[in-house]
């Protein structure tokens, strides 16, 4: 039986800026390759790609976006870096249970995906339209 995630309920909304958008395909994908993982119980695999991947990623992605927003004056910088600096704290949290030898539940890598999915739906809308409004 092939494993993976529901597509139909976890959905990546392009949003219109393509660095954006390719930073945030890469940890959706990292996350969907760490949920099926877990499934499979491939701990080796899961643990690489917690590491190597989703935080790093995340890692990159929200100093980029941070770097942008604060290059357009964005007020709502320190809120959204705050939700940020949450999601990756639940991502690192995820890879100390890993690196602990403790059995992650694939629940918690769909909570995490579920929160980054949020993020990107509802509180980077507010920050495309300043970005949108200060380039044209
Ligand atoms: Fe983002
Ligand atoms: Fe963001």
């Amino acid at each position: 039986m092939e494993i993976s995630v529901d597509k139909n309920d976890l959905v990546l909304v392009p949003l219109g800026i393509q660095d954006i958008d390719e930073g945030h395909q890469r940890i959706y994908d990292a996350l969907v390759d760490a949920y099926d993982c877990c499934l499979s119980l491939n701990r080796d695999s899961l643990f690489d790609n917690f590491l190597a991947d989703v935080v790093y990623q995340m890692t990159l992605h929200f100093a980029y976006e941070e770097k942008m927003m604060q290059g357009h004056d964005y007020e709502g910088l320190q809120e959204h870096h705050q939700e940020h600096a949450l999601i990756l704290s639940n991502a690192l949290e995820l890879c100390s249970v890993i690196d602990g030898k403790g059995v992650l539940d694939a629940e918690l890598v769909r909570f995490l995906l579920n929160s980054f999915l949020h993020h990107i739906q509802f509180i980077h809308g507010q920050m495309y339209r300043h970005i949108s409004r200060v380039n044209s």
